[in-house]
């Protein structure tokens, strides 16, 4: 009896340690995250000439998303490949196999693929896919 009075008595202190440990821990997620200061990537005027041909309509921050998308989702397992450095051809079918690796949506993947091939064009104007 008096074995089972301690030990409530120990748990009770562990409990209570327990709790004024959590305590911060709560208030800290408490607090607002801060907003995100990181700033979109700048878009190029001549890429946005050459999305809007392909897609009209095409606003700047798709293809900065689809940049950033690029540079922070799509380098979780390798480094960014040069944009340039592959056709058109071959860029459809790695997004069509990578965008399920980067479990991307359907929307980040619209935006990836006209990042990445307008991208393409402007800095490889006159090559052949
Ligand atoms: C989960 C890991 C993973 C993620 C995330 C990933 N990749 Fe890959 N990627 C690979 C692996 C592994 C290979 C090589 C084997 C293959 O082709 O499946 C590869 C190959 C490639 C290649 C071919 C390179 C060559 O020399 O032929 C390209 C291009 C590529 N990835 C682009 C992307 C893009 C774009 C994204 C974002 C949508 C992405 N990857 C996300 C794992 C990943």
């Amino acid at each position: 009896m008096k074995y089972l009075a301690l030990s409530t008595i120990a748990l009770f202190f562990v409990l209570l340690s327990c709790k004024s440990k959590k305590a911060p821990t709560s208030t800290a997620a408490a607090t607002p995250e801060p907003p995100a200061t990181t700033a979109a990537p700048a878009v190029s005027a001549v890429q946005m000439s050459i999305a809007n041909k392909r897609w009209p309509n095409t606003q700047a921050i798709e293809l900065a998303d689809g940049e950033t998308i690029f540079k922070t989702k799509c380098t979780k397992c390798h480094i960014a490949y040069e944009i340039g450095g592959f056709s058109e051809k071959k860029w459809l079918h790695e997004i069509d196999d990578m965008s399920p690796k980067a479990r991307l949506t359907p929307d980040e993947k619209l935006r990836l693929t006209k990042h990445i091939l307008s991208y393409r064009d402007m800095v490889k104007p006159t090559s052949q896919n």
